[in-house]
């Protein structure tokens, strides 16, 4: 299986697996421990989450899986994320939803995430937005204390733009590692901010969430993904590839960033289709062809 190099000590799987939706799959223990068994197999062990995801119990999940065969740990890269305070989580008295990059929140947060891992380190933490309020200084603070008590290898962020990615890049003891934004064929944001001309600039591979636009290239919803979804079928007839999605996939890996995308089923075919974007070479034109679609006019 692909790989690909984050930092001197951190290499991870060129296609890694999220767990956000993992609650609503609806696995038992041991079903969850098949499903990482494979993916391990597979060669994706590179698995993503987030404090909040699965309102609070994904993390809780997996290590409870993790916890019935602990030599697993070792096979795999953990990215877990901190930095929102939902409204939803029951604290009386809570008023809205809001970021909390602070020294305390960031180092109780991972504290609760190693303890529902049923591991003592994260290979990856990430801030998960950017967080207008952010002191930086406090914020490299929680990441050097994080690091020294050997709880936290690496440090990244999540839906940061270039200038927010620098700014905390200046104050942290070690560079940033990734930048964890949505990429799909739906989602150009990053092609027309300039993130992704910063992350070649830097060579920084960032992680790509929702690489399916959350299921929309799949099943269309509007005339965007309507019109991503014909071109998709159409390039994969020419091709003869079995499902779309392993197009999306390939469109992606095509990038020269370097692009990770983070599969987000609970299903094993979906993983192999995944996986099927090694053996695909895109021309360049046939990866405009998507993007044309996506754009909805030929570029200028
Ligand atoms: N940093 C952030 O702010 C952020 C935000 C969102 C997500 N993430 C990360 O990114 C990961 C992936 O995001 P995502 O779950 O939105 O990924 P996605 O791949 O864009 O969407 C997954 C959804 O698409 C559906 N799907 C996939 N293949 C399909 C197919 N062939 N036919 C029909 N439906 C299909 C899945 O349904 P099935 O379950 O039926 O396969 C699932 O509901 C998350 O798990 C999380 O780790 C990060």
């Amino acid at each position: 299986m692909n790989q690909i190099i984050l930092s001197e000590k951190l290499t991870v799987s060129r296609i890694a697996l999220g767990f956000w939706r993992v609650k609503n799959w609806n696995f038992t223990t041991n079903q969850l421990l098949n499903y990482i068994e494979s993916a391990l197999d597979k060669g994706i062990t590179t698995f993503d989450h987030a404090d909040i995801y699965g309102d609070f119990q994904a993390e809780t999940i997996f290590g409870n899986a993790l916890k019935q065969k602990p030599s697993l740990r070792e096979k795999m890269q953990l990215v877990t994320k901190c930095g929102i305070q939902p409204l939803y989580r029951d604290i009386p008295g809570k008023r809205v939803k809001f970021y909390d990059t602070s020294f305390q929140h960031i180092v109780k947060s991972v504290d609760q995430s190693l303890k529902n891992f049923n591991t003592d380190y994260i290979d990856l933490l990430l801030i998960h937005r950017a967080d207008p309020l952010m002191n930086p200084e406090e914020t490299a603070r929680a990441f050097d204390a994080l690091k020294q008590a050997g709880k936290v290898l690496h440090f990244g962020v999540s839906n940061f733009s270039f200038m927010e990615f620098e700014m905390l890049n200046r104050y942290t003891s070690e560079p940033l590692i990734t930048n964890q934004v949505e990429i799909s064929p739906y989602t150009l944001e990053h092609f027309e901010n300039s993130n992704m001309a910063f992350f070649l600039k830097e060579k920084i591979h960032p992680m790509a969430w929702s690489p399916l636009a959350g299921g929309k290239l799949i099943n269309p919803v509007d005339e965007k993904s309507k019109r991503i979804n014909e071109a998709l079928m159409d390039l994969a007839n020419r091709l003869n590839i079995p499902s779309i999605d392993t197009l999306v996939y390939a469109w992606l890996l095509h990038h020269p960033a370097g692009i990770i995308p983070i599969i987000g089923s609970g299903k094993i075919e979906r993983m192999n289709s995944a996986l099927a974007a090694f053996d695909i070479n895109l021309t360049t034109e046939m990866w405009y062809e998507i993007y044309e679609a996506s754009l909805g006019q030929p570029v200028p």
